[in-house]
């Protein structure tokens, strides 16, 4: 046991929470999950959790009747499970600046693009609708506005001519199961300062390579 705990929030199918769980199963890794929760009982993201011998829990949002009331609920859940770094994984459901506030530089975020570009929902759609040549992914530390936050990591993916939403979700989907557990072992390492708007990483080397899409032979 790393000793240093994270909770993984979800929504759904639970792909990245898969990949973070199977990144701190191996002995290295500087990180554990003490919980999975879920905004809903049927996530089907819990099962592959629970099957991990992961603990879960569910929060549904019915029984609260205002967002900051959900959200107490789940801070009181997290605090109480000692987390240290809470990774929103498919957790489709926007958050309080409240919790925001209390969670600030303990919290996460994937999205399927190369933010600040393409914000939002449908994002795959949309960037073929604009006609990108290179896509991408996100992991970024949590601020109030949604999608909004410094950026710790990123993967490009070059768009092909005959891509559908789908086959460029599931390339994009790809690097997120590489780049989320390299935030988090950035941040539990300690490596990762957020300030000023930007994340500063210690010993960090700088890949000297470039992508042209289309490629120029
Ligand atoms: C992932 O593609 C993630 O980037 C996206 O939802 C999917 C969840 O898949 N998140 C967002 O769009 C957040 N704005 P998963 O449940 O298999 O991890």
């Amino acid at each position: 046991m790393a000793g240093y705990k994270i909770a993984i929030l979800i929504s759904g199918r639970g792909s990245n929470m898969a990949a973070l769980i199977q990144a701190c199963q191996a002995k290295d890794f500087p990180a554990d999950v003490a919980l999975v929760l879920s905004n809903r009982a049927d996530a089907p993201g819990l099962a592959v959790a629970r099957a991990a011998n992961i603990p879960t829990h569910t929060i549904e949002q019915g029984a609260f009747e205002s967002r900051e009331a959900f959200d107490a609920a789940m801070t009181e859940v997290l605090a109480g499970a000692g987390v240290r770094l809470i990774c929103l994984a498919g957790f489709m459901r926007l958050l309080s600046a409240d919790f925001c506030h209390r969670w600030r530089d303990s919290l996460i975020n994937i999205h399927p693009s190369l933010l600040p570009a393409f914000k939002g929902l449908h994002v795959h759609q949309r960037m073929l609708d604009a006609g990108v040549r290179i896509a991408g992914c996100t992991v970024h530390y949590v601020r109030p506005e949604m999608d909004e936050g410094p950026i710790l990591v990123q993967a490009a993916v070059a768009i092909a001519a005959d891509d559908t939403p789908d086959s460029l979700a599931a390339r994009i989907l790809e690097q997120e199961h590489r780049i989320y557990p390299l935030a988090v072992r950035l941040i539990a390492e300690g490596r990762a300062r957020p300030a000023g708007g930007i994340v500063a990483i210690d010993n960090y080397s700088f890949p000297k390579q470039w992508l042209i899409n289309p490629p120029l032979d």
